[in-house]
Formats: structure tokens, sequence, C-alpha cells
């Protein structure tokens, strides 16, 4: 019974990818910003498929789901954080489209997300993933303090490092800095000449999510893009956009992007 819910729990999470609906939604807004045709469409999710990566996280995700189970310090249930498959798919198409040479991500935990980008840049045979991550471990003491009280359950299991799920075929274009975002973010962007890619998926409180936006946006390249998840936890990536004069693009309810 239980395993049936957890089942039903990860299908849910990555399944998505056999909605129609992902058509639909690609179709019909990167199309047209992003020039991305039907066949390119075809074509990503074909090798998308083929890669196997779903299936490879899947088996990781149940293992997670499995095993590591709790609460965190502020009470809130233990879960992997893991994007959608469907969020997954639109920003693989994106990264697929772009080919960026330089992707900034902030919010890593076990690594679902980061396997997906890294899958992109892999497959574009081009570009280097920058991400930075504070991850709160599974079974673990903590001062309150430690993390930002509105913070959600997303842990990694004790013994692992954020990011342990990325396949190890993806790593050579993956540089990891463990570290909160508002003391790390401006250190790695100040070895970097510019960013054409920025994701933010950490702390979502209003202060730290403006801080990623507006340390990423100075160094973003003219066309490059700036995205967010989880923006319905408060208004300042929609504030962002605005401040910027940029009409944002959602890929979701809780999923957008604006091209500078
Ligand atoms: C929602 S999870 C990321 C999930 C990941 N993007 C995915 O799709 O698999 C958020 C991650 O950000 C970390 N985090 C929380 N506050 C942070 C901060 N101030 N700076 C950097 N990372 C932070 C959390 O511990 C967690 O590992």
């Amino acid at each position: 019974m239980i395993v049936d819910k957890i089942k039903k729990k990860i299908n849910r999470r990555l399944n998505l990818i056999k909605d129609k609906k992902i058509k639909w939604e690609i179709n019909g807004k990167l199309e047209k910003i992003i020039n991305l045709t039907k066949e390119e469409i075809k074509e990503y999710k074909e090798e998308f498929d083929r890669s196997k990566i779903l299936e490879d996280l899947q088996k990781k995700l149940e293992d997670f789901e499995k095993n590591i189970t709790g609460k965190t310090y502020r009470g809130v249930d233990y879960k992997s954080g893991a994007l959608s498959a469907e969020k997954a798919l639109y920003i693989y198409n994106i990264l697929r489209k772009t080919k960026p040479e330089t992707v900034v991500e902030t919010g890593v935990c076990n690594g679902v997300s980061t396997s997906f980008f890294l899958l992109a840049l892999h497959q574009n045979e081009k570009g280097k993933l920058y991400s930075i991550d504070f991850p709160e471990i599974a079974d673990t003491e903590y001062e309150p303090g430690d993390f930002w009280e509105g913070k959600g359950g997303s842990v990694i299991p004790k013994g692992k490092q954020s990011g342990w799920m990325i396949p190890d075929y993806l790593r050579d274009r993956w540089e990891l800095t463990v570290g909160k975002s508002q003391e790390k973010l401006p250190e790695v962007l100040e070895k970097l000449e510019k960013i054409d890619f920025f994701i933010h998926d950490s702390e979502h409180s209003y202060e730290c999510m403006w801080f990623e936006f507006e340390r990423a946006y100075k160094l973003l390249s003219e066309g490059g893009i700036l995205m967010s998840d989880d923006i319905d936890r408060n208004s300042s990536f929609q504030d962002f956009a605005k401040d910027k004069k940029r009409p944002l693009v959602y890929l979701g309810s809780k999923i957008a992007f604006f091209v500078k």
C-alpha cells in the first residue's frame, strides 16, 4: 500500500514526459520565443528518451523515497526536491536550442535538475555548468537559523554529496560549489566573464531570490536567459522582470524565464 503510494508520487513527478500537454506548451511558447522548430522538439525528445536518464533517475528517486523518511528540524517531511520531468524537458529544449557556453544554477540537492542540464550540455558538446548548493542532510542535527525558516523539506541522504544522483558520464562539464548562494554566488560569478543561462532553485526567500537575480543579470549576455523555479513563493521574479522591463514567459504556474 505504502509502496504503491510512493510509486504513484514518483510517477507523477517523472512520467509527466508522456503528457501530451508538454507538446502543446512547448509548441505554443518556446517555438515563438527561441525559434524552436517542431523538428527540433521531436529530435530533442527522441534523444532525451534514448539517453534513459529518466529511468536512471527514477530508480534513484525510488530508493530515496523508500529510505529517506523523517522530518527536518522545522517539522517538514523530507523530500527529494526534484524538478518535474515536464519542467526538465522544457529546460532541456531551451539549453539544446540556445547552446549556452556558461550556465549557472543555484539549488542542486540530489541532482535531478542538474542531471538534465548536464545532459543538454553533453549533447551540445559545449558549455559548462556552475552549480551552488547548501544541502540540508537528512538525520543531521541543526541549529535554528542554519537554514531559512521558510525552507521546504528537500534533503540529501547522510553520507552523500549534493548532486549524488548525477550519472558519472555527465560530470565533466560540471563544477559544484558548496555553500549559501548569498556568499558563494558572487565568488563563482567573479571567475566568469559572462553567463548565458541562469536558474534559481535554492532559498526561495524574496531577499535571496532578488539577490541572485540581480547578481546573475549583471553578467548575463544579451539574449541570455534568466529563469526561476518556485516563482509562486513570492513576487521577486515578477518584480525583477518588471524592473528590467522584460516580459515573463511562463512554463507552468511556478516556473518562468525572460530573455535579456
Ligand atoms: C528544491 S532543492 C533543489 C532541487 C533541484 N533543483 C532539483 O530539481 O533536483 C533546493 C536546494 O537548495 C538548497 N539551499 C537552500 N538554501 C540555500 C542557499 N541559501 N544557498 C544555496 N542553496 C540553498 C537546499 O538545501 C536544496 O539542496
